[in-house]
């Protein structure tokens, strides 16, 4: 078995912790509400609440019965499924993908540290206006050697971590942090919520107003649901494969997706009405979480402990995600390639490094950049829409199709009840994965495509 020599979580308890790394990050802190903010509020968290269930929780479950029962990358793993076939293509898909991703993926998460060095050194101990907020973050942004040098120093983290195989290094990582980061959320929502005006954020978060639904933002939501849950280019697959056989595997996936969506919400509690409450506009684009954030620790008892404390788990969580990013790739050249693990990493992730420039340079530090083309877009939104939407969507779809009707339902089910406990909802499963899930993602990608408003 090649179980043995790739290693495996130490239990449930470890898989749930490693895939809710992956999929918590930035995702759900600094995604979720800044798209949120720009699709109108309430009616696209509707809309991704309701694609997590219909196609998030359906794909995940997909995603972990190819990566149990290959134990191997995505690409390794389509091919032992359905040899001789194109389908492996679908794999290679994903590697690029999350190439893509962490390509753009490690700016932000570079940010984390800078926000994380200003907690330390005081810088949020005092009021913070939201304007002065506004230009620390355009400040550091913009400069061109400092963005560039945190998305580096990051890189450098994740390959670390993930060189060092994947129980080791993920799993210790995770244990401790995810639920010290619960409940670092938790008593900033309370706060956020309890200040005045803040009641504004909430309604705006859950009173979805229907006539803001259109394709586009319900592209956005399905592009978050994917991207939240690290779906649709074989992050799932790949943890999937050092899952324990006697473990219950769609009791581990359904919990990681509600443990994802939950963080989700949690930030958004936090982010909405404390904007509503210093008067910061929702459409601010990728820079709302880190302008609003600053302007609460304030006038929080301990807050300057609580800004520290809070830009330390966003830096470790957004750390678990790029893990996961890497690992993919890694696993695939490993894997695949035969490459010795420390080499990848350091190959892959220094290759990412340059990719990832343009997107450093995208919020000031080069107008080229940061109005790509005189597109109206700055590149790393770009990078964010075609990886983080297109990409993981067109994946999805293929992944549904690949599994309910090449792979086969059966044969999925089978997996997924590898350990003998029986899943109970594979009957609805499978008719959300052949159709809804597929057809779903069809129409709506197929109708942005058709009508070219694709950002
Ligand atoms: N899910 C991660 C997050 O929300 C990002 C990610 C996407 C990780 C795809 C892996 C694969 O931050």
């Amino acid at each position: 078995m090649a179980s043995a020599s790739r290693g495996q979580w130490s239990g449930k308890m470890g898989f749930i912790l490693a895939a809710s790394g992956s999929a918590i990050g930035l995702g759900n802190i600094w995604r979720f509400p800044y798209t949120a903010g720009e699709n109108g509020g309430g009616a696209f968290v509707l809309l991704y609440l309701m694609f997590v269930v219909l196609i998030g929780i359906p794909l995940v479950l997909a995603e972990l019965s190819v990566g149990r029962k290959t134990e191997l990358n995505p690409v390794g793993a389509i091919e032992k499924l359905s040899p001789g076939s194109k389908w492996p293509w679908l794999g290679r898909l994903g590697v690029l993908t999350g190439f893509g991703i962490l390509a753009f993926y490690s700016v932000i998460a570079g940010w984390t540290l800078w926000y994380l060095w200003a907690a330390l050194s005081g810088k949020f101990a005092g009021e913070i206006t939201p304007e002065i907020s506004a230009q620390m973050f355009g400040s550091m942004t913009s400069d061109p050697l400092l963005a560039i040098m945190l998305m580096a120093v990051f890189l450098v983290l994740t390959i670390v971590v993930v060189q060092g195989g994947v129980s080791a290094g993920i799993e210790r990582t995770t244990k401790i942090l995810m639920p010290l980061l619960l409940v670092i959320l938790i008593v900033l929502a309370v706060r956020s919520v309890t200040l005045p005006g803040g009641m504004e954020g909430v309604a705006y978060l859950f009173t979805p107003d229907f006539s803001k639904i259109n394709f586009s933002v319900m592209m956005s939501a399905l592009g978050q649901a994917l991207f939240s849950l690290s779906l649709g280019m074989g992050a799932m697959i790949t943890y999937g494969s050092y899952f324990p056989k006697d473990e219950n595997l769609p009791q581990a996936g359904i919990i990681v997706a509600f443990f994802d969506t939950g963080i989700a919400v949690l930030a958004g509690l936090i982010i909405f009405p404390a904007l509503f409450a210093v008067g910061i506009e929702p459409n601010g684009g990728p820079g709302l979480v880190f302008v609003v954030l600053p302007t609460i620790f304030n006038g929080l008892p301990a807050g300057g402990f609580f800004a520290v404390a809070f830009y330390a788990l966003l830096a470790i969580a957004a750390l678990t995600s790029t893990i996961s990013l890497l690992e993919v790739v890694v696993a695939y050249f490993v894997d695949e390639k035969k490459w010795d693990r420390k080499k990848a990493s350091w190959i892959l992730g220094g290759s990412c490094f340059v990719i990832a420039v343009p997107s450093a340079l995208a919020s000031g530090g080069s107008p080229f950049f940061t109005n790509f083309m005189g597109l109206g877009i700055d590149f790393l939104s770009l990078q964010n829409v075609l990886w983080g939407n297109y990409s993981l969507s067109i994946g999805a779809v293929m992944l549904c199709i690949f599994v309910g009707w090449t792979w086969g339902v059966p044969k999925a089910i089978e997996s997924l009840e590898a350990s003998g406990h029986k899943f109970p909802a594979s009957g609805l499963w499978s008719i959300l994965i052949k159709y809804v899930c597929p057809i779903a993602i069809a129409i709506v990608l197929g109708y942005i495509i058709w009508t070219g408003q694709y950002f």
